[in-house]
């Protein structure tokens, strides 16, 4: 969690380690099994994005931090870690996170667990926090839309057709859903104004969308070696770099693609190559800074505050990230 943008809102590390304690307080649980994945996914921590976002957008005001806020910002996180747990199972990923993922490590049975234990710790802390506010149905309706959002990109499977559009919506659901909910829960806990709160969820959603189109770029330029690189093409997964390109270089590309799960790791590398001359990166770097360059412009309609400048440095940050 060494985050530079802490140099610019100091209050959010320790807000950021109550809100980490917060969630391994309740990720202690009896059953022997299931303990130690719990901890792992627990300790070996992500980036903590979203309850930062979460707590940043409750700064506008500048009022103190409070305990609602630290379990809001901390059930985002745990909904988070459930998402990515069952989304390992379902990618059947090695790895997570630079370590084995819990699948790998402890199973899939008990990472199916894992993540419907922090799903129920994910509705004990809403109901400690915005069950009497119109956020009780914001959360359920955030909760189906991710899910939506993951079955549009299983129904897309394999398909050589796929709309610009529909990745959008796929994204805008798995991804996007959790940055903007953390976005408008933090503005209206932090006091904000209707209109505030609007625009905070706007702007959340735009940097989700961002963030996870540069994800998938990744795929294609990373160095590191902590995502299953290639797992996206060889299940059928079109992510945004070769579905821009598609539609040009059908020829080059079909005759690997039709070979869907038999494709070999050399079928595999040669599509990534086709992509990247074929300028997919490019054309996905241009998408996301359009993404990006609205939520700026979103977040300049805000009051000028220490935790609106944070805001305006992870967003950068975020463009520049190659891990
Ligand atoms: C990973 O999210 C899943 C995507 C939406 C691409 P993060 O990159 O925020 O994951 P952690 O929590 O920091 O590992
Ligand atoms: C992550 O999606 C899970 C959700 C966003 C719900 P991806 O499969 O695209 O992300 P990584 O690459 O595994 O982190
Ligand atoms: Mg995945
Ligand atoms: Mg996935």
């Amino acid at each position: 969690m060494q985050q530079a943008y802490f140099r610019y809102y100091p209050q959010l590390k320790p807000n950021l380690t109550a809100v980490s304690d917060l969630i391994g307080d309740r990720l202690t649980v009896r059953y022997a099994q299931l303990e130690p994945a719990l901890q792992q996914m627990a300790q070996q921590g992500g980036k903590f994005l979203r309850p930062a976002f979460l707590l940043l957008f409750a700064g506008l005001h500048e009022h103190p931090v409070t305990e609602q806020q630290l379990k809001a910002a901390a059930s985002i996180e745990i909904l988070h870690m459930a998402t990515l747990i069952h989304d390992d199972i379902i990618d059947d990923a090695p790895k997570r996170r630079g370590h084995a993922s819990l699948q790998a490590a402890f199973g899939k049975d008990v990472a199916v667990y894992a993540g419907d234990y922090l799903f129920t710790v994910f509705f004990d802390l809403i109901t400690e926090t915005v069950a009497n506010t119109r956020f009780l149905t914001v959360n359920a309706r955030i909760m189906k839309r991710i899910l939506n959002g993951e079955l549009g990109q299983m129904g897309d499977r394999f398909k050589l057709d796929q709309s610009l559009l529909g990745y959008l919506r796929n994204v805008n659901g798995k991804t996007a859903a959790l940055f903007s909910l953390a976005a408008e829960e933090g503005a209206f806990l932090g006091g904000a104004t209707q209109k505030e709160i609007q625009l905070a969820k706007r702007i959340g959603q735009n940097i989700g969308i961002a963030f996870q189109i540069l994800d998938d770029i990744l795929d294609y330029t990373g160095h590191h070696l902590n995502k299953p690189i290639l797992k996206d093409l060889a299940t059928g997964v079109y992510s945004l770099p070769l579905l821009l390109v598609l539609p040009t270089h059908q020829a080059e590309l079909t005759p690997y693609l039709t070979q869907q799960a038999q494709m070999t790791p050399a079928d595999i590398k040669a599509v990534q190559q086709i992509v990247k001359q074929a300028g997919g990166v490019q054309a996905a770097q241009t998408l996301a800074a359009k993404f990006t360059a609205k939520a700026e412009a979103e977040l300049a309609q805000l009051p000028p505050s220490a935790s609106r400048r944070a805001l305006e440095k992870i967003i950068e940050q975020l463009l520049k990230r190659t891990r």
